[in-house]
């Protein structure tokens, strides 16, 4: 057999045996999505059987790591971690220091730029014999910094719904072999066996890129660290909207109102104290929890909304975070008062251009 036959035979192998894996792990003998006419729950018939996407495409890797959180098996260990997570991270002041409810933005994704950065670079210096001595610096730095980025990270997981909990689960486990590589990487250098601290440094630079790729999708794909109020309010116009009476509201009590969305209605949170009206976009910042449904509470020294799904408590007087999970403000509209009835409106960052 020819060098490129069997290359192609391999492939064929590889390719057939991931798909018969995804066929059982995602399927088991259903089909897999409204369209697809593949059959399913036995190994696949195509001459050359590859993972699709149930409408007759190849699944991109990013659609594999799309129907791995859908996966529900391992739901029960990852509820124990969960479990796990929030007792050794229990005091709130810990959590809202690792979320960056302090600093207005997700603390993970700035932290993990360290252990990324500092990788990436001795990776390069690895490459330069003369240079090599620098990498395991770099490395001994990027080691030192995974962990609280990681604490970050499992404080952020610990409160996603269930897919972005299952695919956050892949990338703790890859960043965790990545990060022992790394270790044996700097124990390897440290004994003289240079040749093996820079396989395990590559092998561990491999496994990280892939994870970052995983973390890249949790963000975008499934839109973990986004800003869930922002959707809503790209839908609302600028203008002034009436929200009634004033005297319909009842103190203290936030309301559920609409503002006039491009086709659909946008949901508002209303808060009434006295005679004053305070107005958000109703889709909380964290992950989109109902915030007319929530309470109004003293929190650290401000009278704050909070959220009824997990409990992040927004400033009344100014919509910044003052706990978390939510680490961004969340977005309020101006108000004014106009015989006996409240208006409200979008400052205009968010008209459409
Ligand atoms: S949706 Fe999580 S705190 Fe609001």
């Amino acid at each position: 057999m020819s060098a490129g036959a069997a290359r192609r035979a391999l492939g064929s192998t590889l390719v057939g045996s991931l798909c018969r894996w995804m066929d059982a792990l995602l399927n088991a003998g259903e089909r897999c999505l409204p369209g697809c006419s593949a059959p399913r729950g036995r190994a696949p018939v195509s001459p050359v059987p590859v993972a699709h996407d149930g409408y007759g495409r190849p699944m991109s890797l990013f659609g594999v790591l799309d129907r791995l959180s859908e996966v529900s098996a391992f739901d029960k260990p990852l509820e124990t971690a969960r479990t796990a997570v929030n007792t050794v991270l229990r005091p709130q002041a810990v959590r809202d220091l690792l979320h960056g409810t302090w600093l207005g933005h997700p603390l993970h994704p700035v932290l993990a730029q360290v252990p990324v950065g500092t990788w990436l670079s001795a990776g390069v210096l690895d490459a330069i014999p003369p240079a090599r001595p620098a990498a395991a610096l770099l490395i001994g730095t990027g080691v030192a910094a995974a962990v609280p980025t990681a604490l970050c990270g499992a404080a952020d997981w610990s409160e996603q719904d269930d897919a972005v909990r299952r695919l956050g689960a892949v990338h703790a486990v890859a960043n965790t072999v990545a990060l022992s590589l790394y270790v044996g990487s700097l124990v390897a250098r440290a004994k003289g066996n240079g040749t093996l601290g820079r396989v395990l440094a590559y092998s561990g630079l491999g496994l990280a890129g892939g994870s970052a790729a995983i973390g890249g999708h949790m963000s975008y794909a499934q839109s973990s660290g986004a800003n869930h109020a922002v959707p809503s309010a790209r839908q609302l116009t600028t203008d002034w909207i009436d929200l009634g009476p004033l005297d319909d509201l009842a103190e203290g009590r936030p309301a559920l109102r609409t503002g006039e969305g491009q086709g659909t209605p946008v949901a508002l949170a209303v808060v009434r104290r006295g005679a004053r009206v305070d107005v958000f976009i109703g889709a909380c910042a964290h992950v989109g929890g109902p915030l007319a449904e929530g309470t109004v509470e003293e929190v650290r020294g401000a009278e704050c909304l909070v959220c009824p799904w997990h409990g992040s408590a927004f400033d009344l007087d100014s919509g910044e975070p003052r706990r978390g999970p939510t680490a961004v403000a969340q977005e309020r509209l101006e108000v004014r008062y106009e015989a006996g009835r409240v208006l409200a409106r979008l400052p205009n960052r968010h008209a459409p251009k």
